[in-house]
């Protein structure tokens, strides 16, 4: 059945306070809860009460002290009748964590026990209203076996504890009401790296970063991250944490990333190990971003929480912006915005020009689990970017300030979070509220023309159809833009544009001639943009325009515009040659600019990836696109051989430190060989080789054996097989090794894969694992989009596989299969057929199921 955003009812009852006892064991689980519940003035009167469960029974359930005589169920969720105002409900359960595949609600990992809980696993717990607007204050009391489980923690703080025997037990208090969702516990053998955080109105706060013996000299990172990003958040949005203790659990098989619970951030020990030796720069970048995520929803989306999960955006889309802030100002402000700009093209434009599109705050769900998308956490971070855009930075405050004095300890909507700021930025958001119902990715065309000393810029928007919404209204779009001379390179000033209809004209006095416009500046909106522009004016801008993102954006279209044109077969061989040649001569200049940061030139001399360049297509072919993609790659390798041979060679000099500087060495490095790897695979391979034995660090190890593995000599062999040796034992290096296999360009990718699938290390029950082997290789074009349809057969096989198991990451491969109207017919009726095929599975979890059944259409 669909839930629908405009069927919702405030809940009937409120549930002040709840206890709960666990009773713990891996194989057995007794959970003892007792709720206080009182009629609830704000709702209609009910005289029944709805308890959520799923998959669970109640061994004992008791009002007021007595057996409960009416109780009912209704599917998986218990109906009590409840005649007065005010009662005690109280109800057992026995769970078995050790069966528990999904990895929602409670589940064992490597012989501890932890929790997930959002968005609907609390249910899996214990009978309770698991839906965010109802918020209690939990007190709840852990005991368990003092060997097998020596630490016991949960949300707050810990108010008591003692022993039992062989047993132990401690009492957790977390003051600050919530809801269900936000509910944790830990329990296991884990060790502690521990300090401190004293906030802006002093309180003392002890951090603890929770891992397995062994693990943790790769914590300092972690612990630095969340002390920056406690200071940032005082700093920036004024926000000051709210109990004397914060501690964050790794735990290895994770559904996702990580999880905000109160005072007990659970996390994949993804986001949370890293050292030199076995984590890559990214991957660094990547712990600091999802510990300052998961710190910021303290606020937005703890203090501040969903009244229904309809509002995810509300925390999802302002948390991710948040942390983009954060990092951000932690390093460089363009590289990280080009950074964040290529994952919203790459998986999010994708996904709001597909079957799956769907409104930042959603209108209908089957399964709530499908909803945590690009669309909401990234479009959602970029809708409210453009708030602040318009406003500028101290307004924006204003209104951020109002928002969370206004709705502080509240479950609010994103109708709240646009009012506040409205009242506070003194913005008026009425046409703007559009962004969040409707679907798809605005196209702009921008013409810039020359009349009479004027220059003249006409705009016009149209927001693409999607599914369920074919008419679409026009919306404010913010445009920086700035208008070059050619002659002198300076431009006339930054300036602010919102185009609010379909068209407009703007003109600009003072031009004698026409000059070079420059838009959509610093990715002002999450929109295309299809400019009237020539080659000359894009190598123009790559290599002058002031705004980083502007030029990174000129040299993408060139390369695109090219990539395009030759992948839909309308180049002559002239034309090839003359654009391929403007193209080498634009990275040329890149590689020659003293003035430029190797980070940013890193970002200057990437290519776009294949699905972005699919994406301009109506009708994409990925071999041909593959293949025309690969020999622009080969060109430029030739042309620009001795330069990035030099290049190579003057950053292998840079010492290894985690400084900006080196870091630039570190991603030009690798750049630099993916080139010579087209054009000349020998030399390649010994460069490869010779950085793979020099390398000090993950980076440059990974960098060079990502080479390898797409290459047929014998390093790629002798290398694979170092680093499985070298790291044999380490999961998170491991992943990397399964990868980067199937993430290569080898003509034997799909071989690989499937002889990846039965090494003894890859398991279904470790979402990690699965990731690293299935959605490496659903995001290799070259691999999963192989003509025989092979690719697809096996994303297919393994959506089935997957799905009794852990239906929430197998729902997760569905949008690549679903993406076949946009590709040619013939690999587009294999992707098909493989849906239908899933489809036709009578035992579908309702996740893969909604995600199938969307696709097919
Ligand atoms: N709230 C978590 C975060 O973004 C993610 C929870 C994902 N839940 C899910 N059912 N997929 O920080
Ligand atoms: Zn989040």
């Amino acid at each position: 059945p669909e839930i629908r955003r405009e069927d919702y009812r405030p809940f009937p009852w409120l549930v002040p306070e709840t206890r709960l006892e666990f009773e713990l064991g891996l194989e057995s689980t007794r959970v003892r809860s007792k709720l206080t519940v009182a009629r609830n003035a704000k709702a209609d009167h009910s005289p029944t009460i709805r308890l959520n469960g799923d998959g669970i029974e109640a061994t004992s359930v008791m009002v007021d002290g007595e057996p409960a005589q009416a109780f009912t169920m209704d599917g998986s969720d218990l109906i009590l009748t409840l005649p007065g105002e005010a009662h005690e409900i109280a109800i057992e359960t026995e769970i078995d964590p050790s069966a528990n595949s999904q990895l929602m609600g409670l589940f064992a990992s490597n012989g501890m026990l932890c929790t997930q809980c959002e968005s609907e696993g609390f249910r899996r717990i214990t009978f309770f209203p698991d839906r965010p607007d109802v918020l209690s204050v939990f007190t709840v009391r852990l005991s368990g076996a003092k060997a097998q489980f020596p630490i016991l923690m949960c949300n707050g703080n810990r108010v008591d504890e003692g022993e039992d025997g062989d047993d132990h037990w401690a009492e957790w208090h977390d003051p600050w009401p919530k809801p269900s969702y936000l509910f944790a516990l830990v329990a296991g053998d884990l060790l502690a790296r521990t300090d401190s955080f004293t906030t802006m109105n002093g309180r003392e706060v002890e951090l603890n970063v929770w891992v397995r013996e062994g693990d943790l000299d790769r914590t300092e990172h972690a612990m630095e991250s969340l002390k920056r990003s406690m200071k940032w958040d005082e700093e920036t949005f004024g926000r000051e944490y709210d109990l004397d203790l914060f501690n964050i659990v790794a735990v290895s098989d994770f559904n996702m990333g990580a999880m905000e619970n109160k005072g007990l951030n659970v996390f994949n020990t993804k986001y949370v190990l890293a050292d030199p030796e076995t984590a890559t720069d990214g991957d660094f970048d990547a712990v600091e971003g999802v510990i300052g995520h998961e710190y910021f929803h303290n606020w937005s989306g703890n203090r501040i929480t969903c009244r229904d999960w309809f509002q995810l955006s509300l925390k999802e889309g302002f948390t991710v912006l948040r942390d983009q802030l954060f990092s951000q100002d932690m390093h460089s402000e363009p590289v990280k915005r080009i950074e964040d700009v290529r994952v919203l093209r790459g998986v999010q434009f994708p996904e709001d020009s597909g079957p799956l599109a769907h409104p930042i705050r959603p209108d209908s769900y089957r399964e709530i689990s499908n909803f945590y998308t690009s669309t909401v956490y990234n479009k959602g971070a970029e809708v409210i970017r453009m708030m602040r855009t318009m406003a500028g930075e101290e307004a924006f405050r204003k209104g951020t300030d109002t928002y969370f004095d206004r709705h502080d300890g509240e479950a609010a909507t994103c109708e709240d979070f646009i009012t506040s700021i409205e009242d506070g930025a003194g913005l008026d958001l009425k046409q703007f509220r559009l962004w969040y119902s409707q679907a798809g990715t605005p196209k702009v065309t921008a013409d810039l023309s020359h009349d009479n000393g004027e220059a003249v810029l006409r705009l016009g928007q149209q927001v693409p159809s999607t599914p369920g919404q074919p008419n679409k209204k026009p919306m404010p779009i913010p445009l920086k833009i700035a208008l070059f001379d050619r002659e002198t390179g300076k431009n006339s000033g930054e300036q602010l544009l919102i185009l609010d209809s379909d068209t407009a004209e703007h003109r600009f006095a003072g031009f004698d001639k026409k000059p070079v416009l420059s838009i959509n500046r610093g990715f002002s909106a999450p929109v295309t943009i299809q400019r009237d522009i020539d080659r000359d004016e894009l190598l123009f801008l790559a290599a002058k325009d002031d705004d980083p993102f502007a030029r990174y954006e000129a040299m993408q279209d060139l390369i695109t515009g090219h990539l395009v044109a030759s992948a839909s077969g309308d180049l002559g061989d002239d034309e090839r040659v003359s654009a391929r040649a403007d193209i080498a001569t634009a990275l040329s200049a890149v590689i020659a600019d003293g003035s430029l940061e190797d980070l940013m030139r890193g970002e200057l001399l990437l290519m776009p990836s294949q699905s972005y360049i699919g994406e301009q297509l109506e009708l994409a072919d990925p071999g041909r696109i593959h293949a025309e993609r690969e020999s622009l790659k080969a060109a430029i390798g030739t042309s620009l051989h001795d330069e990035l041979v030099q290049l190579h060679s003057r950053v292998s000099d840079v010492p290894f430190s985690m400084d900006a500087q080196a870091k630039g060495a570190r991603k030009v490095k690798t750049v630099a060989l993916t080139y010579l790897a087209a054009a000349s695979p020998e030399l390649a391979e010994t460069m490869a080789a010779a950085q793979y034995d020099a390398a000090d660090n993950m980076t440059d190890r990974q960098g060079a054996l990502m080479v390898l593995t797409g290459l047929e000599g014998v390093e790629r062999t002798n290398k694979l097989l170092d680093f499985y040796n070298r790291y044999e034992g380490n999961a998170l290096v491991i992943d990397k090794w399964f990868a980067l296999q199937a993430s290569s360009l080898h003509p034997n990718v799909v071989e690989h894969v499937k002889a990846l699938a039965d090494h003894p290390d890859f398991t279904l029950r470790n979402p990690n694992r699965v990731r690293s082997l299935y959605m490496a290789f659903a995001a290799n074009p070259h691999g999963f989009h192989i003509e025989t349809g092979e690719g697809y057969r096996m994303i297919g096989d393994l959506i089935l596989e997957l799905d009794p198991i852990n239906s929430q990451t197998a729902a997760r491969f569905v949008p690549p299969l679903g993406r076949w109207r946009r590709i040619e017919a013939g690999r587009a009726a294999m992707m098909r057929d493989q849906l239908d095929r899933i489809a036709a599975f009578d035992k579908l979890s309702r996740d893969t199921y909604e995600q199938v059944s969307r696709s097919i259409g």
